[in-house]
């Protein structure tokens, strides 16, 4: 218990900048649920279709909304990594799951641009599962993410009232 509170002492002062600005919070929650969406119509769409049927029209669709998606997702992680990422990591500060969520997102840009330009052989197709698999978790990561650091921010900040 001591030890918990000298930890929670030590890192009182940073937990307040690492809330995200509700502007940015909202434009987080708008591309992952964007990208989550179309990837699931295409999903959805995709594997219940016969192999030698044509693609239906929604394939190409949902994939260029989660295209266009995926390129703003790119630049809300870019605001996101000096000012949250790093200063987290750097003050110790929901690791684990902000750690996890990060190379989440990192492992589904790196498989992203492995769709737009793998051939289609057996490198891709682990691509192409890799990809969705971590895309249908992204929400859960997200989810458990935020969950965990309002509980440490409101451990720190109950902590530093009652001294
Ligand atoms: C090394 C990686 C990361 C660390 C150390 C980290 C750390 C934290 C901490 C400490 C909080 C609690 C802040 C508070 O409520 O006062 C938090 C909240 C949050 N994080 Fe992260 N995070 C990381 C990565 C990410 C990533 C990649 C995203 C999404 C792109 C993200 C999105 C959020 C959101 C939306 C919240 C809730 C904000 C709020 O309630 O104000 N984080 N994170
Ligand atoms: C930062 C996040 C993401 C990035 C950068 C990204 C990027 C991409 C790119 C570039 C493609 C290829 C588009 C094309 O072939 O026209 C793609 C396809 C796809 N994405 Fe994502 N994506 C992300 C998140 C997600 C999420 C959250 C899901 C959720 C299910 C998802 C599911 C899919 C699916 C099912 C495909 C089609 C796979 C295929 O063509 O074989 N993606 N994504």
């Amino acid at each position: 218990m001591k030890r918990l509170h000298g930890h929670l002492r030590l890192r009182a002062a940073p937990v307040d900048a690492m809330r995200v600005p509700l502007r940015r919070r909202w434009m987080i929650y708008l591309s992952f649920a964007v990208l989550v969406a179309t990837g699931a119509v295409w999903l959805a769409v995709h594997w219940s279709r016969a192999s030698d049927e044509l693609p239906s029209r929604l394939e190409p669709i949902s994939m260029k909304i989660h295209g266009a998606a995926a390129m703003f997702a790119l630049f809300v992680f870019g605001t996101m990594f000096y000012a949250h990422m790093l200063r987290g990591w750097r003050a110790h500060h929901n690791r684990i799951s902000g750690g996890l969520l990060s190379v989440a997102c990192a492992l589904l840009v790196l498989s992203g641009w492995g769709l737009y330009y793998l051939e289609a052989d057996a490198l891709r197709a682990f691509t192409d599962l890799a990809h969705s698999v971590i895309g249908v978790a992204l929400p859960i990561l997200l989810w458990i993410h935020i969950v965990r650091g309002r509980r440490l921010a409101a451990r720190v900040r109950s902590h530093r009232q009652a001294q």
